[in-house]
């Protein structure tokens, strides 16, 4: 199948390689890494993405006979390049002459040379000196033939997702007399009749700052919303640069999604992407990290519209910014890599190429670690070389599932705002606790945005979907309406977009969909558990909610709403509007996910596995199948299937054995 999105210029199969930085290596060294780039089957590599201060030394002063020999060296090799418009790091001499262009943060606090990313992304003059950078490269590079890609700045918001300078006040207001029009609209889009807050004109409004108590909610959600639009800005301006003078050439930003990065809404960035390229690190203490990685890889695919995408990076063992960096164990380089390619990635990268000698990351492992080729990492990395020339085929193929969560940023970013009944709710840990109960049970799903068609879909979960239009709220239960079973967890629907509570009683926007009405929110407290009527524990959250229409699936068994319902289902159309009014343990969790997917009718794509062994398809525009089998678990697992397993190059006839730790992908006959 040939993938929607332009896919990098010349690369054939699945991309694989690295960041490369070889300003940090003298020329022996920068020799030898060609030689070893061929010896690991790399095809790709992102170069200059920290490279300012080595290419423009001094203002106006360019020496770029390194990247010359490296653009060169690489494309005789035969290697492509994802060229960056190094612009992610300004240098020394930039902040120097224009401090003004340094972030600040709410308390005040201007950020400083010495790390990375020291630049406010709403600085004017900023944004002209990177301009400049980009235009240097394009213009320099443009038609060098190992060019593939581009890749804009780094990790657009890492560093700083948020800066409240002057610029960035000055660009807020821009922003929010775009949205409201004027002055009035804004008072009453937030609630400012409230602690004397009315605003006489924008000019007299700021970012959050610091403040003596809570500051205005529906300020904190417009400057999330503002911050990440502000970032997206940034990304267009150098974006439309290489359009301009390389059309042919796609770009792209290689973005942070994973379970705890919350404040760039990539969903609304998909269209300015090429192709979506993902940065995914492993929790090192998580003992089922898989889970996490693969709801990253899913929500990858997600912001790719279902498309291809490439996995930008991540790591070939430890890194070395967590508290205790643990060391990958045998395999799981292989099936980390793999576990994002049977998830849609067209393309396997690392940070980085080389392990560096000097500066904050070179405890980060690499491709090419600190001992040398006669180590296990070299001899995974040419593993996983041959293992993805193998299965250059899949390139394309798409993961289609009949499961959607619904993954919403504003939701995410205004449901965890101070002054609510409970500080313990985190969005992105509800999202992974649903997630792990699907992957449990070995159904696939797709993690969607809050207006995609969710037409095809079984089954639809909206977790904490606390802020929604009423327009969203109805596109639900049309679903519902239409035949599926639409799943809706506390707390969702309480508000509108401008963070006003919908009255009458909660979940406001989803009452008549759900059959309920709830007068009063009961949080737990630290440590309080309460059971339901199945045997199992809830904790963190209870409401008083009464049947209005639907039936109690579960009920609370004890605590002071003992008897009332504490998860509920109504028949509405074809289909069903369950809610869950309570945060049930992660057994009770399983049991209720495994009632919902049966109402749904979705099978697993694998029967009878162990729960940690992954099972997950991609289909092939020509009707081809390929079943990925991944091994997390310590035991060997025997998998029925029949046809051809790729990365042994044998025939599987009925069965096929995946050792502990191992994987396998199955072209299915
Ligand atoms: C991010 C950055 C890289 C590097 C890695 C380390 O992904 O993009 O430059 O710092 O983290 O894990």
């Amino acid at each position: 199948m040939t993938a929607a999105r332009p896919w990098p210029v010349g690369v054939e199969g699945i991309a694989y390689g690295g960041d490369y930085n070889p300003e940090q290596w003298p020329q022996e060294v920068r020799l030898e890494d060609i030689d070893l780039m061929r010896e690991a089957g790399v095809n790709l590599v992102s170069v200059a993405i920290f490279a300012w201060a080595t290419i423009e030394p001094r203002e106006g002063d360019y020496d770029f006979t390194w990247l010359d020999e490296t653009m060169d060296r690489l494309g005789e090799a035969g290697i492509k390049v994802a060229l960056a418009t190094a612009t992610a790091s300004p240098p020394p001499w930039l902040t120097r002459h224009h401090p003004e262009i340094l972030p600040v943060t709410e308390d005040g606090t201007v950020l400083g040379q010495g790390g990375r990313q020291a630049y406010a992304v709403s600085s004017p003059l900023f944004r002209e000196y990177a301009v400049r950078m980009t235009r240097m490269m394009a213009e320099r590079y443009g038609d060098h033939p190992a060019l593939a890609l581009w890749h804009v700045d780094n990790e657009l918001g890492c560093h700083v997702p948020h800066d409240y300078s002057d610029r960035a006040a000055a660009a807020f207001r821009a922003w929010l007399e775009r949205r409201y029009g004027s002055i009035d609209a804004l008072n009453e889009a937030w609630g400012t009749a409230f602690w004397s807050q009315r605003y006489d004109t924008f000019r007299e409004i700021l970012p959050p700052r610091a403040a003596p108590t809570y500051a205005n909610p529906t300020q904190q959600l417009d400057f999330a919303r503002f911050s990440s639009d502000e970032l997206l800005t940034h990304y267009r301006a150098l974006r439309d640069v290489l359009r301009e003078i390389t059309p042919q050439i796609p770009t792209t930003t290689n973005l942070m999604l994973k379970s705890d990065t919350k404040w760039m809404d990539y969903y609304s960035w998909a269209d300015d992407l090429d192709l979506v390229a993902n940065d995914h690190y492993l929790i090192a203490d998580d003992p089922r990290g898989q889970i996490e990685l693969a709801l990253a890889a899913d929500l990858s695919r997600g912001v790719a519209g279902g498309d291809p995408w490439i996995l930008m990076e991540h790591s070939t063992s430890a890194v070395n910014w967590q508290p205790r960096n643990r060391a990958k164990g045998r395999g799981e380089m292989l099936r980390n890599s793999l576990a994002h390619v049977a998830r849609g990635a067209d393309g396997v990268m690392f940070f980085q190429w080389r392990q560096s000698r000097a500066g904050a990351e070179k405890f980060h492992s690499a491709m090419v670690p600190h001992a040398g080729r006669d180590t296990d990492i070299w001899r995974s990395t040419v593993a996983l070389g041959r293992a993805l020339e193998a299965l250059a085929e899949v390139r394309g193929s798409r993961v289609l599932n009949r499961i959607a969560i619904i993954v919403d940023y504003p939701s995410w970013w205004a449901s965890e705002l101070d002054s609510h009944p409970t500080q313990a709710l985190r969005y992105s840990e509800e999202l992974l606790r649903w997630y792990t109960a699907f992957w449990d049970l070995g159904v696939g799903v797709d993690m969607v945005p809050l207006d995609a068609d969710l037409t095809g879909y079984e089954l639809v979960l909206a977790p904490t979907l606390y802020t929604v239009r009423d327009e969203d709220a109805d596109r639900l239960a049309a679903a519902a309406r239409a035949g599926a079973q639409v799943v809706i967890t506390f707390f969702s629907g309480i508000v509108d977009e401008n963070d006003h509570v919908r009255l009458g009683g909660y979940p406001g926007a989803f009452r008549d969909l759900l059959g309920v009405r709830t007068e009063e929110f009961c949080p737990l407290l630290e440590g309080q558990v309460l059971h339901l009527d199945d045997g199992t524990e809830a904790d963190l959250w209870s409401e008083k909610t009464r049947l209005e229409g639907a039936e109690a699936i579960r009920s609370w068994a004890d605590g002071p709403l003992h008897g009332r319902p504490a998860v509920t289902r109504n028949p509405v159309g074809e289909g069903a509007a369950w809610y869950v009014a309570a945060r049930p343990s992660a057994e009770g969790l399983e049991a209720l996910v495994a009632e919902i997917v049966a109402a749904a009718g979705v099978e697993p794509s694998a029967v009878g596995l162990h729960r940690d062994v992954e099972a997950v398809r991609r289909f092939a525009e020509d009707g081809t199948t390929y079943l990925f089998v991944l091994n997390h678990s310590d035991r060997d697992q025997v998998v029925q299937v029949s046809g051809y397993e790729m990365l042994s190059a044998t025939d599987v006839e009925g069965a096929v054995t995946v050792h502990a730790g191992a994987a396998a992908v199955v072209r299915e006959s």
